[in-house]
């Protein structure tokens, strides 16, 4: 019988997706805490024909592959691909992977959260209540904004941000603006959307939601000109990669009052410096990016990252690879 392909795995994942994947490869899994450091992945990863990681577990670049001979996969645990150098992995033969559609429902559950946390300001008010600073009715200095009937603009109008449209027009009677690479008659049909270029959108939007991949294209995609354009009421959201905006001004944005306020996932720098100017703006709800972060969406992300694994290093069934 042939040996079955050797996969490591860069930190301890769900035991049902790892136990399936056994039966198809000899998996390893780092036993240390958190996500195997770069410099033990250099070491061992000579020995293996496939690694699953997480978007913020390691870098794949040519250095990497220079250490790993033997690799044909990485079969990353996130939709989100921007660790990989593609380039590279094309000229070493390396084929990546990651999990599409098993956690678009999840990211626009938290998209819609943080909408409505800004607008009505829930993080600060659950502060003042729990400080014991509810004293009488609340006065209009904590009143917030509605979300319902206003105009949200989303820029990529992919699975997710198509998921996001469905809730904000079928349970918020949201009006909806969308730029995306290509157009989508079928989402101007079913939600009313109007397409635009990012400028008019950011122009005419109460809400406007970042859905787009990073790559080299996408990088400081929202700048300080675009701040300059949206509504000063404007409450602006990232939950897509941190790098797709320029942080500092966004930081300037918030600070001048050009717009009212931010729901951030995502930043340049994760986790965010404790000195980041956002984390002391009360116009700003910050989470540590967990868009995807239920227990059942990220065992359907793991068990997604065995089955992409299985299928390109041993043909069972079929694998979602990246593209470009
Ligand atoms: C993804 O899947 O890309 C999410 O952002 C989690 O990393």
């Amino acid at each position: 019988m042939s040996e079955k392909p050797k996969v490591y795995i860069t930190e301890q994942i769900w035991a049902e997706a790892v136990d399936w994947l056994q039966q198809y490869c000899d998996c390893t899994v780092w036993a240390g805490e958190g996500k195997a450091p770069r410099e033990h992945l250099l070491q061992v990863l000579g020995n293996y024909d496939g690694l699953i990681t997480t978007g913020s577990a390691v870098t794949i670049d040519e250095a990497l592959l220079a250490a790993a001979p033997r690799l044909k996969l990485v079969s990353t645990i996130s939709v989100g691909y921007n660790h990989f150098d593609l380039e590279a992995m094309r000229k070493a033969h390396v084929i990546g992977t990651h999990t599409p559609y098993v956690l678009d429902e999840t990211v626009a559950d938290l998209v819609m959260g943080l909408m409505l946390s800004v607008a009505r300001r829930m993080p600060e008010l659950d502060r003042l209540v729990k400080s014991g600073g509810w004293n009488s009715a609340a006065g209009e200095e904590l009143f917030g904004i509605d979300v319902h009937h206003s105009t949200l603009g989303i820029i990529g109008m992919g699975r997710i941000g198509e998921a996001i449209a469905r809730r904000a027009v079928d349970g918020f009677g949201m009006k909806l603006a969308y730029y995306n690479r290509s157009r989508r008659p079928e989402l101007e049909e079913r939600y009313g959307a109007d397409y635009m270029q990012v400028e008019e959108l950011l122009r005419q939007s109460d809400y406007v939601v970042l859905m787009i991949p990073l790559s080299d294209e996408t990088k400081h995609f929202i700048r300080a000109e675009h701040f300059a354009m949206m509504k000063g009421s404007a409450i602006f959201i990232n939950a897509s990669r941190g790098a797709t905006v320029d942080e500092e001004a966004l930081i300037e944005a918030l600070r001048s009052g050009q717009i009212r306020g931010a729901g951030l996932d995502v930043y340049e720098r994760e986790p965010i410096a404790r000195n980041n100017p956002l984390l002391g703006m009360s116009n700003v709800v910050a989470l540590p990016h967990i868009g995807s972060a239920t227990h059942r969406t990220r065992q359907d992300m793991m068990m997604l990252a065995a089955r992409n694994a299985a299928a390109v290093l041993t043909g069972q069934g079929e694998a979602y690879i990246v593209k470009e």
